[in-house]
């Protein structure tokens, strides 16, 4: 089949348009309104943006002519956290993404415990493995059929890793972390297998180096 998404002419009974980026990350993004009001919500379309310096995106739709708390919080306060969705937590990040008025914390109707950042004002959901505290870079606005969309950079100035979820090789335990991810429709997946390639190339250490985190002597790593 072939369609062109500004005519809407797939003929399927869903569009399938949100199917095709999958599995896409869930960046759990807890902020605060100008008058401290704690804001927790979901947003699928994310991803790092670079590493170097370490940058994030994601896009949240407008709202009602309006824009989500989240943008809105973002915009007021310049600072948010990325908290990491797992498996375990689906139920509640779910819970997190009603329309709710600006004025209600989110955590509380969820049952979610928040603990304090180090470095910015928004606190990160306990029960969350990795949360990344950020700072507002910069924001494209894409003018939309009916909304615009927002598409939020923050640079990522620290990062919180739960020690247990770190493995005896010093790396991430991916499939003890159990990353939730969004599908289309109102379908989910998680991390429950992975493989290890290694490059093959002519110059396979450089790759290597590239692909796994370039191995400088790191600084001590700080109490949490
Ligand atoms: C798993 C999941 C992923 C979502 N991803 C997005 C997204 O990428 N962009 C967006 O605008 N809304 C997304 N939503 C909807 C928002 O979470 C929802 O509009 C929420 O109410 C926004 O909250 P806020 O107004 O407190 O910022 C998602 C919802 C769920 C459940």
């Amino acid at each position: 089949m072939f369609y062109e998404p500004d005519k809407k002419n797939h003929g399927l009974p869903h569009n399938p348009f949100k199917s095709i980026c999958v599995p896409r990350p869930i960046a759990w993004i807890s902020s605060l309104s100008k008058d401290g009001v704690l804001n927790v919500a979901p947003f699928s379309q994310f991803t790092n943006l670079s590493y170097d310096p370490p940058c994030i995106v994601f896009s949240a739709g407008g709202f009602r002519g309006g824009l989500k708390d989240t943008v809105r919080n973002i915009w007021e306060t310049n600072e948010f956290v990325v908290n990491m969705a797992t498996w375990e937590l689906r139920e509640k990040v779910e819970l997190t993404s009603q329309p709710v008025e600006p004025d209600v914390d989110e955590a509380k109707v969820a049952g979610l415990e928040m603990i304090p950042s180090r470095l910015v004002k928004p606190p990160r959901i306990a029960a969350s493995p990795v949360q990344m505290e950020c700072r507002y870079h910069s924001c494209l606005q894409i003018p939309g059929n009916h909304e615009p969309h927002y598409l939020m950079v923050g640079r990522v100035h620290g990062v919180h890793i739960k020690d247990d979820m770190i493995g005896p090789d010093g790396k991430l335990d991916i499939l003890k972390i159990r990353p939730l991810a969004r599908l289309g429709y109102l379908d989910y997946t998680s991390v429950e297998s992975f493989i290890t390639m290694v490059p093959t190339g002519p110059n396979v250490e450089a790759q290597i180096r590239g692909l796994s985190g370039t191995p400088q002597p790191s600084t001590p790593v700080t109490a949490k």
